[in-house]
């Protein structure tokens, strides 16, 4: 009998990472049933729907459609919905990704259940514990069957914790797989469209993304942000697309000047586009945790405006820094006069990781 598995996704950040599992369940169809299940944590168009499209994921089985509301409205309602579909499906396994709301949520209502769980992306830590992440990747662990971590510093972090050495599998970064596969697509008449639409010209301009609650909920932070965004863009183009959270805020914003043309505040890039446009800024702003993974792939410069990361290897070994509002202005000027980072490939960010996770679990379910 082929292993029942439900995948779990509810945020953008879960979708490059469960595609290229469920794909690869699905060529195998005499070892796995993949189910695939979307909470709807997210849920407008530019967020959810065109990265299913993208990443070939089909309609998932199940769509919770929960939406948003304070973390323990999101998280009581997808546990209550989850709940039911365990109890009608009785999978064989469910698989959780990353570290959203959803993550959390489904782990818990399937262990619970006396399913075994999986993690992938298991091990990271920022060590911040007033990151909602942080909270969510650490109780996810504790509890998951099967861990799978993207790095070394993963398994470090999960011994340290004592989580048993032969639940740890050290996999490498499926987000990686999907960021391959979808390269591989991108020809360079995709590449003028996305540059003409947005009327900006390779290796010049600066790629923002922000969304993170300490630098878009406070507005005096996201005031000068934005201020300081605006007065870069005069230098060289800063494109912007903003996440509803961010957008709401900076709606809120009382500024008393104008954007100028050259700083394009736009909606969320579908992950095509999106990934052709990181392909080529002369740098990177985010406090996203899968750009600072993207970039290091993609050899761009990435300053991350945080004072920490749950992903160091993108520091110790790829082209990530971190950087605080007051000596931003700085390191862009050393890297605008050709003094950029320059990093190196992280072990296991082959493309490959799928298939790792896919072996394991056949192997498991023979033991099991
Ligand atoms: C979530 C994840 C975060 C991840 C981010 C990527 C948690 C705790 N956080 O944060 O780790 O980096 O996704 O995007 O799970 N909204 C919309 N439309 C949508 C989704 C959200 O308008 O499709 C609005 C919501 O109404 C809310 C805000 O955006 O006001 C935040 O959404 P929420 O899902 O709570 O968390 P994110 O900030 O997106």
């Amino acid at each position: 009998m082929p292993i029942k598995t439900i995948l779990v996704v509810g945020a953008r950040p879960n979708f490059m990472k469960a595609a290229p599992l469920f794909l690869e369940m699905r060529r195998l169809p005499s070892f796995f049933e993949p189910v695939l299940l979307h909470t709807g944590q997210h849920y407008d168009y530019e967020m959810s729907k065109v990265f299913f499209e993208d990443l070939d994921l089909p309609e998932p089985h199940y769509f919770l459609g929960v939406g948003s509301g304070t973390h323990a409205e999101q998280t009581g309602k997808i546990m209550i919905a989850f709940e039911r579909v365990i109890q009608d499906e009785n999978p064989d396994l469910v698989v959780v990704f990353g570290d959203v709301n959803s993550t959390l949520a489904c782990s818990v209502t399937a262990k619970k259940l006396s399913i075994p769980v999986a993690h992938v992306e298991a091990g990271l830590r920022s060590f911040d514990m007033t990151m909602p992440e942080e909270i969510n990747r650490k109780v996810t662990d504790t509890i998951s069957d099967i861990l799978f971590t993207p790095s070394q510093d993963g398994n470090e972090n999960l011994l340290r914790e004592g989580i048993e050495r032969n639940k740890i599998h050290l996999v490498g970064n499926i987000m990686i797989d999907s960021l391959i596969t979808i390269l591989e697509r991108i020809n360079s008449s995709d590449e003028d469209k996305v540059f003409e639409k947005f009327n900006l010209g390779r290796n010049n301009f600066v790629l923002v993304t922000l969304h993170r609650p300490s630098n878009v909920d406070d507005r005096t932070n996201l005031g000068n942000l934005m201020y300081f965004l605006n007065r870069l863009s005069l230098t060289i183009p800063v494109i912007f697309p903003v996440h509803p959270r961010t957008r709401k805020n900076i709606n809120g914003l009382n500024t008393n000047y104008t954007f100028n043309g050259n700083f394009k505040i736009v909606e969320p890039l579908r992950y095509k586009e999106f990934i052709t446009l990181e392909k080529y800024p002369r740098f990177v702003v985010t406090d996203s945790g899968g750009i600072q993974e993207e970039t290091t792939y993609l050899n761009i410069p990435c300053l991350t405006l945080r004072p920490n990361t749950e992903r160091p290897i993108t520091i110790t070994e790829g082209t990530n820094e971190l950087v605080a509002y007051e000596n931003i202005e700085q390191k862009i000027g050393l890297i605008l006069a050709g003094n950029r980072k320059q990093g190196k490939l992280p072990e296991l960010w082959d493309g490959k990781t799928a298939q790792r996770i896919v072996n394991t679990l056949k192997e498991w379910s023979f033991k099991s």
